[in-house]
């Protein structure tokens, strides 16, 4: 079976989080799904939640349950305070608790400003921070109730906030999804002041362009690609893994001390690259 992580030249993963009991929103595809079953390989029980699509969600259980770890879907829309509190209350019944909320789930809605519609502007809202404020209120209940276990990890909770470079990059035609994403970086960076002290660490991680459904236009075809790769120094496009492991790590005991802080992996797309010629 592929795991849907390997790639050439990628190491294996030691079992860095070994014990540990993790949730990932918007885990049946693109960055979630290769989240999830990387953070499965490290040794870490997992709730893959979706919104639709149950039977990709299945799969990306089996692939994680092929690692010797457990794993179960939920489907819930982590917009709904209701669905995003029972689904953290099942998984403290079913796993015993949670040590790792991956706030992943997201969405465009993309139109020029005057062309956009109020239930696109807010869609992309509820989902893309809405939805992180509700999963991350809701870990931190937990977190907060169960405190530090030091034999298994040096702090009583992570936090990740899926992010975007266009948390500072401005991006025409999208103002809802840059909105959204500014938005991210604040609620990231203050959940992180406010929950410090209680040893929860929260981090952002930050995609440039990854392939995936969401920008399929952006890379689909030869010349589409050839235009992305200008934005992008390292001259190629992301995959799902080069963010799954960069949150993998980021969980991990070995970041401890990284707290309140966002991790780009964008292949260089905020070094400002029309300057490398410009200016
Ligand atoms: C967006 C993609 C886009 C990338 C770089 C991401 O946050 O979802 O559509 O390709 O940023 O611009």
């Amino acid at each position: 079976m592929t795991t849907g992580v390997d790639g050439p030249g990628r190491p294996v993963l030691p079992p860095i989080l070994r014990g540990q009991k993790a949730l990932v929103t918007g885990a049946n595809s693109g960055i979630g799904k290769a989240t999830a079953i990387a953070l499965g390989q490290a040794g870490a029980d997992v709730v893959v939640n979706y919104v639709s699509g149950r039977e990709t969600a299945d799969e990306v259980v089996r692939e994680i349950e092929s690692f010797g770890v457990r794993a179960y879907p939920h489907e819930a829309d982590v917009s709904q305070e209701d669905q995003v509190v029972a689904m953290v209350a099942r998984m403290v019944e079913e796993f015993g608790t949670i040590d790792i909320m991956v706030a992943n789930a997201g969405l465009q809605r993309d139109a020029a400003l005057t062309e956009m519609s109020l239930a696109q502007w807010q869609k992309v809202l509820d989902v893309n921070l809405t939805g992180q404020f509700l999963c991350a209120r809701e870990a931190a209940k937990e977190f907060k109730r169960r405190g530090v276990v030091p034999e298994v990890s040096r702090s009583a909770g992570k936090i990740v906030c899926m992010s975007s470079v266009h948390q500072i990059i401005p991006w025409a035609g999208h103002v809802n999804y840059a909105a959204s994403k500014g938005g991210v970086l604040m609620l990231m960076q203050t959940l992180a002041q406010e929950l410090a002290p209680d040893r929860i660490r929260v981090n952002a991680v930050a995609p440039g362009a990854i392939r995936t459904p969401i920008n399929r236009d952006a890379w689909a075809t030869p010349e589409a690609e050839a235009d992305l790769l200008g934005l992008i120094p390292y001259r190629r496009v992301g995959d799902p893994v080069d963010i799954a492991d960069a949150v993998t790590v980021l969980v991990s005991d070995l970041m401890d001390y990284v707290v309140g802080t966002t991790i780009y992996v964008d292949g260089g797309m905020t070094l400002f690259p029309g300057f490398a010629t410009g200016g």
